[in-house]
């Protein structure tokens, strides 16, 4: 018996075969929620970054900037952002034959349930007993279903008590840079810190390929603003796009199918906090349809509060419908709040606030404490420098509560009275006051964006694999093959891929026939490809091929470069459209 093949299947098995991704240390059996990513997929999942730069980073440089900071940091980094309390699934250990299940994903699978989120161990243990689930492997007893924590653990040096984790998010790099960069900024709000960079999580026992990995690169942007100036100056440009939004509301009314709004009423109805949120959802949902995926099988679901990150008071799933897993998430909209500045604020103990300059200066009484220099040297003489010194290192506060509680300020073995000091109010103009930043959050999982794009483009057609990969994250631009292999033909066309090689990743094949290597050039997704034959020997012109219509237009050598990066650098124009360059 044949069973058909899911496109999941298939793109493994195209993956395997081509060099996009497969299964990480394969040659030892493989292990789970690793990939590695072959020539054709690396290339494939930059260009994907690199397109993620330009909607997110590159047309935001004023004030968005990008950086790249460890995987492994201190752990009181985590401690902080609350991902060593908070960020832990639930396990449960089969006490026969001691396999180790997510305990919601194995109720789930076992009995249909949903809705598991926000249970606590003692509920999932519940159930377990109630549903009388075993062992899948072993039909065992299950013991209490407990915490575990997500972080990969590791020390710094060779000192044990040294503990540092891998980032399960790139986002605290840009927290623990945050005052630094608004320094540099001139101080400055908004103020974007953009990475992209790999990140570790260890999932208990995914099962999923490439959609859940252990590592995995994320594409993240931390926007800060100030709360009392909350609203995005570029919502405008993006007030008319249309997102599919399911609420939370929509949820708990049993709805499935979401609400198609405008940006604009999403922000009036209050449907998404903030203006910034909404501002990158758009981008977000354009983006991904600059991918090749469309409107209707893509869709924001906003996470019920049991079900979002400790950090996040709103959060929108970007989802994308795929043939093997239903709806998956390729981006998390979260609006942070001041949570994470301000955690690190309390640990670091450093002020991590920006400045916001007030509409309407106040007038503050402000105690002015000095010492009176004159009496203190008059008094103690060669000893009056030591005196100064050491009051210089102690705060007004500190001078102000020592003469109020004791009645002197004790330094240098000296007792030191109020009549040692110069106390006066003045009145004080206040045209700044600090604030600790809100942030909202676009986070992307790059490794799946690269899945869903290739799920997107995979077709068949005559029965064969034609890969419509948009044209400029194709790993491939151009392929070149002589007609036949003549030296002739042959010299021609090494001619021409040498030369296209200084602009593009090219591919150069004379082996088989003409439409066996179009075969190939199409199951890669190379989206041209140009034949030397017969009329090029004798007027220097070539055939190029579109991928996606097979259709042909004959342009001469020397135009190629140009031609071709028209193409390839505006999407809006079509192939037939080259004509016009020729
Ligand atoms: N920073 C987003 C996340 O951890 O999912």
């Amino acid at each position: 018996m044949t069973t058909k093949q899911d496109k999941y299947e298939k793109l493994c098995e195209l993956g395997r075969r081509r060099g996009f991704f497969w299964s990480s240390s394969e040659i030892y059996g493989g292990v789970s929620g690793f990939i590695d990513y072959g020539p054709l997929g690396t290339l494939l999942k930059k260009n994907i970054e690199e397109k993620w730069r330009e909607w997110f980073v590159k047309r935001h440089q004023d004030f968005i900037v990008e950086i790249e900071t460890p995987v492994v940091m201190p752990a009181i980094v985590f401690e902080a952002s609350g991902h060593v309390e908070h960020f832990t699934d639930y396990i449960v250990e089969c006490s026969r034959c001691g396999r180790k299940y997510r305990a919601d994903h194995l109720i789930e699978d076992l009995t249909g349930l949903t809705g598991l989120e926000g249970k606590t161990a003692d509920e999932l243990t519940e159930i377990i007993r109630k549903y009388g689930i075993k062992c899948p492997e072993c039909g065992g007893e299950f013991g209490p279903v407990k915490k575990f924590n997500l972080l990969f653990k590791t020390t710094i040096g060779p000192y044990s008590d040294n503990i540092g984790y891998a980032r399960p998010e790139a986002a605290q790099g840009m927290f623990v840079n945050f005052h630094r960069i608004y320094e540099m900024m001139d101080r400055r709000l908004p103020l974007g810190i953009a990475q992209i960079g790999k990140v570790l999580r260890n999932e208990i026992s995914p099962r999923q390929g490439p959609i859940r990995l252990r590592e995995f690169t994320i594409m993240e942007l931390e926007l800060f603003f100030d709360p009392q100036n909350p609203s995005c100056p570029l919502i405008d440009e993006v007030k008319d796009v249309k997102l599919r939004l399911l609420t939370c509301e929509d949820i708990r009314e049993g709805k499935k199918e979401p609400r198609e709004v405008t940006v604009k009423e999403a922000i009036e109805k209050k449907l998404i906090m903030t203006e910034w949120n909404a501002y990158f959802m758009a981008l977000a949902k354009l983006f991904m349809e600059d991918l090749g995926i469309p409107h209707e099988k893509q869709m924001f679901i906003e996470k019920l509060p049991e079900e979002r990150a400790h950090y996040a008071a709103q959060t929108f799933d970007q989802v994308v419908w795929t043939e093997r897993w239903g709806w998956i998430e390729v981006s998390g909209h979260a609006y942070r709040t001041d949570y994470d500045l301000r955690r690190h604020m309390e640990y670091s103990k450093r002020d991590l606030r920006a400045y916001r300059r007030l509409s309407q200066p106040r007038i503050e009484k402000k105690l002015i404490v000095k010492p009176n220099i004159e009496l203190i040297k008059k008094q103690f003489g060669e000893n009056a420098k030591y005196i100064l010194r050491d009051l210089s290192r102690l705060s007004r506060d500190e001078i102000v509560q020592r003469l109020n509680e004791v009645g002197y300020v004790e330094v240098q073995d000296v007792k030191l009275s109020r009549e040692y000091f110069i106390i006066e109010e003045r009145e004080e103009k206040i045209e700044v006051e600090r604030f600790i930043p809100h942030v909202a959050e676009p986070s992307f999982g790059a490794d799946r964006v690269t899945y869903v794009v290739l799920e997107y483009a995979y077709t068949e057609k005559n029965g064969r694999v034609v890969l419509r990969l948009p044209r400029d994250v194709a790993p491939i631009k151009v392929a070149v093959f002589p007609l036949v292999k003549k030296t002739e033909f042959v010299e021609k066309a090494r001619e021409v891929y040498n030369m296209l090689k200084k602009y593009f990743y090219a591919m150069y094949d004379d082996g088989g026939t003409i439409g066996w290597r179009y075969v190939k050039a199409d199951e890669i997704g190379v989206p041209i490809a140009i034949t030397i034959d017969g009329q090029t020997l004798q007027d220097n012109t070539v055939t190029l091929r579109d991928r996606d219509t097979w259709t042909q237009i004959r342009v001469p050598i020397e135009k190629l470069p140009e031609v071709l990066m028209k193409y390839f650098s505006d999407k809006s124009i079509s192939f037939s459209d080259l004509t016009k360059f020729t």
